[in-house]
């Protein structure tokens, strides 16, 4: 006999979910849990078809999924989301402690560089930056300005790789220690230099660049590559363009 499915979501979700935040779909509930996140209560409304995605795509954090996900019904599932995700999967993680995050970006020597949004205005650019500085294993991903870098709009772009670095709001007066390489298409053009791992890659907000603030504790100022009339780069590509340089320079590890 299988278990009977549940009306509605569990009360460990109610419990949970004001100091939580949510992880929309299977691929965010997978990274989180790859990285180490606290996940009290998770929910699907196909458990079958949420394990076979694991035995797929994830069989090292199978054994987990299978402990933590209940099956609830469908109208339940889609109680807790705000649009229904294809893999009809959602968790809530315990958000780290923000005294540690700001340990280790304070931490030195740093082993990578420290992200800096400069005022961002876009969510989605904020998620698809956090998961870049996942992927690129950097120390972490500071915003300054009024952007909640953990809103679930930037959570659900960053596909649960938030658990992958430090994230946090911080202003220009309190950033880490470092090296300040700012990117302005008014720079020095990336090509000529080498990025220290203590670098701290700062990037200006999608409307005006960078803030007065910025460019005052700037150390040099950085451009990338880009043909005259074209103005500028999409932030997250401008991200992506830096800590490829970096990489590529020596920086990160390579992956075996
Ligand atoms: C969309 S751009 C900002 C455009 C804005 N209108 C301005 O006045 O700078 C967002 C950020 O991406 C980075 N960026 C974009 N293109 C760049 C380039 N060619 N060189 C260096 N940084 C660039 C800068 O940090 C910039 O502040």
């Amino acid at each position: 006999m299988t278990d009977p499915v549940a009306p509605g979501p569990p009360a460990a979700w109610h419990l949970h979910a004001g100091r939580c935040v949510l992880l929309d779909g299977f691929h965010a509930l997978k990274h989180a849990l790859r990285f180490g996140a606290e996940v009290p209560v998770a929910v699907t409304s196909d458990r079958a078809g949420a394990l076979a995605l694991a035995d797929e795509l994830a069989p090292d954090v199978r054994g987990e999924l299978a402990g933590l996900l209940t099956e609830v019904s469908r109208e339940a599932y889609a109680s807790v989301v705000a649009r229904p995700h294809p893999t009809a999967v959602a968790a809530l993680a315990v958000r780290p402690s923000r005294a540690a995050g700001l340990d280790t970006l304070a931490h030195t020597p740093r082993r990578a560089p420290v992200v800096v949004l400069d005022q961002p205005r876009n969510l989605g650019n904020a998620g698809a930056v956090i998961r870049l500085a996942a992927g690129f294993g950097a120390t972490g991903v500071v915003t300054t300005g009024t952007l909640d870098p953990w809103h679930p709009t930037v959570v659900r772009g960053g596909a649960g790789l938030h658990f992958a670095t430090v994230v946090e709001r911080l202003e220009v007066a309190g950033l880490p220690p470092g090296p300040v390489f700012a990117l302005d298409p008014e720079g020095e053009d990336i090509r000529g230099l080498k990025l220290p791992d203590d670098a701290l890659l700062a990037f200006g907000s999608e409307r005006s660049g960078l803030s007065p603030e910025l460019r005052a504790r700037a150390d040099h100022l950085v451009a990338l590559p880009m043909r005259p009339q074209v103005s500028s780069y999409n932030l997250a590509t401008s991200v992506a363009m830096t800590l490829f340089h970096w990489s590529a320079t020596g920086g990160a590890p390579r992956v075996p």
